[in-house]
């Protein structure tokens, strides 16, 4: 990894020092840089009902938040206040330049990556201050922004409205990014961004999801996995005062049966595959237009190699290995598999008979692209 992203310190002394700690600001951290997309080509893109666009501007004071798709003319609407932001998320499954910058950050395990979002901000916008629940590097793109930030404990947010605001904002540090700058912070530090100019914001944002949401989704999963016999019995049964009561030795039998209710390290390891590469429910797969044949397939990837869909999410364990929400059953190709899901491509000599079929039907699937496509 270049040492410049991170101000001159190594992943391992940053991951030490900063990750979940500390905020970090790097001027300079990717010299050069002004962006991955123009504003023309944002607007456009957030016309398309696919992709998760949200607009943030105040009215009469008031915060207001609507989702897109949005036309041209929604943005010089005279009903809104000229000061707006534009979010647009999973600019990577959109913009192959930004699955370029997203692997910048490969010293932070894919398991942990959600998406980069971009904002388009005109001069004097921000979505307020607020806190985020994400690991967040915030990368400058064109136009400069002021970001103000604290370690404050006081989070309560402003209620009855449609953004996480803060109530009490007290900021401690400032200062104006400009393209290129970065600034990272870990969850729950409270921050607020002000476009100086007319400005371009990237986001690359590493999940990091509550023990309620974890524990709710693994029930999920467990629900398809349990597989109990047996059944309520009460020969013993005898008659009651009360017809109407739940009697005790029906609350002691149930709570028996729900303690059969187990899981082991293994299905741990499935769960997190599955669940973590699950594809947003928004999230939709192009499969070609006019595949190409399978053996005419297998011509081109020796040739050119092949790489994951940028919206394909790919993981492993040990040997297993997880493709958008499902295991994938392919054996004796671990070294391929691990190589697909680091590196998200896998150059033409890579290429077995082996694993055609179950690549070919990946591409039918729209999950993996042949290279040259690109
Ligand atoms: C923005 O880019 O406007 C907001 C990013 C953030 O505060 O998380
Ligand atoms: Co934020």
């Amino acid at each position: 990894m270049n040492e410049q992203l991170l101000g001159g310190i190594s992943c391992e002394e940053f991951l030490r020092d900063y990750w979940q700690k500390r905020p970090l600001l790097v001027r300079n951290a990717m010299p050069g840089f002004t962006g991955l997309i123009e504003p023309d080509a944002l607007f456009k893109l957030a016309s398309d009902e696919d992709v998760s666009a949200r607009l943030v501007f105040q009215k009469d004071h008031r915060w207001e938040l609507e989702r897109g798709p949005f036309a041209r003319k929604d943005f010089k609407s005279a009903r809104r206040s000229p000061v707006w932001t534009l979010l647009i998320q999973e600019l990577n499954h959109y913009v192959p330049a930004a699955e370029a910058l997203l692997q910048q950050f490969d010293f932070i395990p894919h398991a942990r990556l959600d998406d980069l979002m971009v904002s388009y901000a005109t001069p004097g916008a921000g979505v307020g201050p607020h806190f985020d629940s994400y690991d967040v590097f915030l990368l400058q793109g064109w136009g400069r922004r002021r970001w103000q930030i604290s370690a404050q404990a006081d989070l309560a947010l402003i209620d009855g409205i449609p953004l996480k605001i803060l109530q009490n904002f007290e900021p401690e540090q400032e200062w104006i990014l400009a393209p290129g700058d970065m600034l990272y912070l870990p969850p729950h530090y409270a921050h607020d961004g002000v476009a100086v100019d007319e400005c371009m914001t990237y986001s690359v944002g590493f999940r990091a999801p509550s023990t309620q949401e974890i524990a709710t989704q693994f029930l999920v999963y467990m629900q398809d996995k349990i597989q109990l016999d047996g059944q309520y019995q009460d020969p013993d049964l005898i008659v009651q005062t009360h017809p109407a009561q739940i009697g005790e030795a029906m609350v002691a039998q149930v709570a028996a049966m729900i303690a059969r209710v187990q899981w082991e390290r293994a299905d741990v390891i499935d769960f997190l595959g599955r669940y973590l590469t699950e594809p947003k429910p928004h999230v939709y797969f192009h499969p070609p237009e006019r595949p190409a044949s399978e053996t005419a397939f297998e011509e081109k990837v020796r040739r050119h190699g092949l790489h994951l869909a940028p919206q394909s999410q790919m993981l492993f364990h040990d040997a297993r290995y997880y493709l958008n929400g499902e295991e994938v059953s392919l054996a004796d190709c671990s070294e391929l598999l691990q190589l697909l899901a680091d590196k998200r491509s896998i150059p033409g000599q890579a290429f077995t008979p082996a694993w055609r079929d179950w690549m070919y039907q990946a591409y039918l699937d729209g999950y993996v692209r042949l290279a040259e496509s690109r």
